[in-house]
């Protein structure tokens, strides 16, 4: 993960770097660091923890400098300390990287040798530590940077300054994203289109292997050869977005309020609201002749992945591989070539993710992709983008990107169900009709419950464990809901599947473990009421959320009843997200827990 951040410019860049930093705070905030050339000297200010301490550094003690880098951190070599931050500075160079140094131990034991000194414990040290020594045997910057890339192996983003360089960056890629910034007389450097939106939208993008030397009126791009190559300017759309919270606490709270918004948004794109039907979509997978779909990626976009299976399979009778993107590649899964697979990814950028897209594309198979940041490398390397179109999503737990994707995953199913002759015309109406209704019911919903879920919330903050349970599509979104739980208020939470309950986990049961039963009164209504009452006799504290015919068909005593308003089986799975995102958010409200940048994690993964 980590971000970085560049500019060659001709006023002073701190406080520029720090703005642009500020966008990239999602992908980690361990620690924080700028350096700038100025008077022919590197400096640079580092501070551990939010961007908020090194903003305070630097009021303290102001950097001066028109050419400057800037890194925040998500650690994976080296504690989170100042020592470890970027920017690493070794005799006139200066590195901030995003990703891991495979190579870096052997690296680092080789400079030992020669007689570096090392003074952190990151991989990247061993970056600014090379290039100086390559330097010193008498290379220039040109060559001692080709020859760095040589020899290091692994996923990297780097930006390299040289103290006796004043004007130029030089940038390379491997893995984790870069975007070349074009500005007036300027240059800028970033892992993302947003964080750069303040300066420009004339953007490029590295590819891997890519390595580029930025000066005050341009760029010059360079394969891992050396040879120059070009690389296309876009106009990116991320300035098209006001990244601020609103009139919200949170960006997560906003997020989750967004959602009526910008599903229809989605909607807009994938149906035809008038016709009542699924608009052609991009036809490199012809889902009338694939044999079965491989469907990849991690965290909450595995979870819409595996409610997408259930709807894949029943309205298209497509059979679906499904798996988390960090095992995917390692089940030696035979996959056929007339398969698609198709990768789900908010950032586009998770490297799991993307190495499984990778593994497929290598077995022939076509690849969808399913994401929200269309400039993402996921999406340029997948045949067919399918956008969820949820807007930058800031908060770290996935809220709308989840619900725009389950919209998304719905549309493809009732598509491919078409195009595969397993649903007809007639179904397609109704089930677009009630995908329609979806903004709707979810700006009733927030209304609704948002009182009923604050007052759970402090009911739940005093337990130290909670299970979630669901049949079918709310199988998943159990388990969604104890993600969000657990990611943001740190308390422990599982989700499981209602039936497995008896095979284990009803061993915990017991005052203390209070049970979230998801179950709108579906098909699977009665088998999960009976799971239910084996909660309850066994004392257990059940969180009951149904619907009112759920409600009424259950006289079962719980701590609480959720009552929502009764949907058709396609868009429950997105109605009943909002309860389990809204009592997770103020759980998390309630116990002082850092909301939008809970610890540990960054939101967009881009480390194996
Ligand atoms: C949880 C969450 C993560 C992400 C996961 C994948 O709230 O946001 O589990 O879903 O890291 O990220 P993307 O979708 O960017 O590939």
């Amino acid at each position: 993960m980590c971000g970085i951040v560049g500019i060659v410019g001709n006023t002073p860049v701190a406080e520029r770097l720090v703005q642009a930093l500020k966008r990239l705070e999602y992908r980690g905030y361990d620690s924080a660091g700028v350096a700038t050339i100025h008077d022919g000297r590197l400096e640079r200010r580092r501070a551990e923890g939010k961007l908020v301490n090194l903003a305070h550094k630097l009021d303290a003690e102001p950097l001066a400098g028109t050419i400057g880098i800037a890194h925040t951190r998500w650690a994976t070599h080296g504690a989170p300390t100042e020592n470890n931050a970027h920017p690493h500075f070794t005799d006139g160079v200066a590195v901030v990287h995003n990703g891991i140094i495979e190579n870096f131990s052997e690296i680092k034991e080789d400079l030992k040798a020669a007689g570096a000194t090392f003074s952190s414990q990151t991989d990247t040290e061993v970056v600014a530590q090379l290039l100086a020594m390559l330097l010193r045997a008498g290379l220039g910057r040109r060559e001692a940077m080709h020859a760095m890339l040589q020899r290091v192996r692994g996923a990297y983003a780097l930006a390299v300054l040289f103290q006796d360089d004043p004007s130029t960056i030089m940038a390379a890629r491997n893995g984790p994203p870069l975007a070349i910034g074009y500005g007036e007389g300027e240059m800028f450097l970033g892992s993302d289109a947003i964080a750069l939106s303040p300066f420009t939208n004339r953007i490029s993008y590295l590819v891997d292997g890519d390595w580029a030397i930025l000066g005050r009126e341009g760029v010059h791009i360079f394969d891992m050869q050396g040879e120059p190559v070009q690389r296309p300017q876009q106009i990116a759309s991320a300035t098209a977005f006001l990244v601020d919270k609103g009139n919200h606490r949170h960006f997560m709270e906003k997020e989750i309020y967004e959602q009526p918004e910008v599903i229809s948004h989605a909607l807009g794109h994938y149906v035809d609201l008038l016709e009542n039907q699924i608009r052609p979509l991009d036809d490199a997978i012809d889902f009338a002749r694939i044999s079965g779909l491989a469907i990849s990626a991690c965290g909450t976009a595995y979870l819409a992945g595996m409610v997408g299976k259930y709807w894949f399979e029943r309205y298209a009778r497509l059979p679906v591989e499904i798996d988390v993107a960090s095992e995917f590649r390692y089940r030696d899964i035979p996959l056929s070539p007339s398969a698609a697979a198709l990768f789900i990814s908010q950032s586009g950028e998770t490297a799991d993710t993307l190495a499984s897209l990778r593994y497929c594309k290598e077995l022939g198979l076509k690849i969808g992709a399913v994401v929200n940041v269309r400039e993402s490398t996921i999406a340029r390397e997948a045949d067919a983008v399918f956008p969820i179109l949820a807007g930058p999503e800031i908060g770290v737990a996935s809220t709308k990107a989840f619900t725009c994707q389950l919209t998304v995953l719905a549309a493809l199913a009732i598509r491919a169900g078409r195009a595969r002759g397993t649903i007809t015309s007639e179904q397609e109406r109704e089930l677009t009709g009630h995908l329609a209704e979806m903004p709707r019911i979810m700006s009733a919903v927030l209304n609704d419950i948002q009182p009923a879920m604050e007052l759970l919330a402090r009911d739940l903050s005093k337990y130290k464990d909670v299970l979630y349970l669901g049949r079918g599509p709310s199988f998943p979104l159990a388990m969604e809901g104890a993600l969000k739980l657990k990611e943001i208020s740190y308390i422990h939470a599982e989700g499981y599947a209602a039936g497995e309950l008896k095979h284990g986990p009803i061993a915990l049961i017991d005052e203390n473990m209070p049970v979230i039963v998801i179950a709108p009164h579906d098909r699977f209504f009665d088998k999960t009421i009976s799971n239910m009452q084996e909660v309850a006799a066994r004392g257990g504290k059940v969180i009951f959320i149904t619907d009112a015919a759920g409600a009424s068909a259950s006289n079962l005593e719980t701590l609480k009843t959720i009552v929502l308003p009764h949907v058709s089986e396609i868009i429950a799975p997105m109605i009943f997200s909002l309860p389990i995102q809204l009592l997770a958010y103020h759980t998390a409200v309630f116990m002082g827990t850092d909301v939008d940048q809970p610890r540990n994690l960054a939101k967009s993964v881009t480390v194996e």
